[in-house]
């Protein structure tokens, strides 16, 4: 089996229950913590070509719509595009995946996101060829994705929430696909692939992508008020959930 047949399998069957998790609006982590930094990043998107790559059920799609920039979102799983086509009728979607977004044609983009994708995905250096590929010269990526170096899957916490041990079994060096149990509401274990931080920037230096901006997302001061209940509040405060990177395509 090609591991993408494995990862789509997977995204379908979790599909439903995703819609569930993300709603409308996109879950609290993604509201608390990394969709301002997402939105910074981005800036003005009115009348940009977007691609919203691996766009799940397409919330942020709608986002970016309202936004006035011309979307298009883009997911290997056939139920995820099911959903987001119901959710949003009005918007373009298309089955594919993002190792070689074989749909697309060269320089079609001006700015491309990949909202908590890049660690789902099996073929990195792949995935970063094809951003590469369909951006414009001088077009912009974002991309935002799970920290690999504070896995949220082998993290505890103390039940007043100040401390939080993360639980490494292997090398943190070590290119690893991994299985988490199902969280929350799911009741899928998760696959997920974890490298180094370092392999991601490679791959990006590799794609002719240049980083122009890096950030932990976090809650910040003005926006404490949003969490929802106190351990919310400290787990915002003190966990790096993600990495947000702002690249833009190198001009040759
Ligand atoms: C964690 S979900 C995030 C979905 C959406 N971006 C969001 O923020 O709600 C990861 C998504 O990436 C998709 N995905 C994983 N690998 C992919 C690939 N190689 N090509 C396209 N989509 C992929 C999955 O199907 C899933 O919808």
């Amino acid at each position: 089996m090609h591991e993408d047949d494995d990862v789509r399998e997977f995204w379908n069957r979790v599909a439903d229950d995703w819609h569930i998790q993300i709603g409308a609006a996109g879950d609290s982590n993604r509201i608390l913590n990394s969709d301002p930094v997402l939105w910074a990043f981005a800036g003005d998107v009115g009348g940009l070509k977007v691609l919203d790559a691996g766009c799940g059920t397409g919330y942020l799609c709608r986002q970016l719509r309202d936004r006035g920039a011309a979307v298009t979102g883009v997911d290997l799983s056939e139920r995820m595009i099911a959903i987001a086509r119901a959710q949003h009728p009005d918007i373009e979607f298309r089955v594919d995946t993002c190792s070689e977004l074989g749909t697309f044609a060269d320089a079609e983009f001006d700015l491309l996101i990949a909202n908590y994708v890049l660690m789902d995905t099996p073929d990195l250096e792949g995935a970063m060829r094809s951003f590469s590929r369909v951006l414009r010269t001088g077009g912009k990526a974002v991309l935002v994705f799970s920290h690999p170096c504070f896995p949220a899957g082998g993290a505890t916490r103390s039940m007043n929430g100040d401390e939080t041990n993360y639980r490494w079994t292997f090398p943190y060096f070590e290119r690893r696909r991994r299985v988490d149990p199902p969280w929350a509401h799911f009741t899928s274990d998760f696959i997920w692939f974890h490298r180094p931080l370092s392999d991601y920037w490679k791959a990006f230096k590799a794609a002719g992508l240049v980083v122009m901006d890096f950030e932990e997302p976090r809650l910040t001061e003005e926006r404490f008020h949003l969490a929802e209940n106190p351990r919310k509040l400290a787990s915002s405060r003190a966990r790096p959930y993600s990495v947000a990177f702002q690249l833009r395509k190198r001009i040759a």
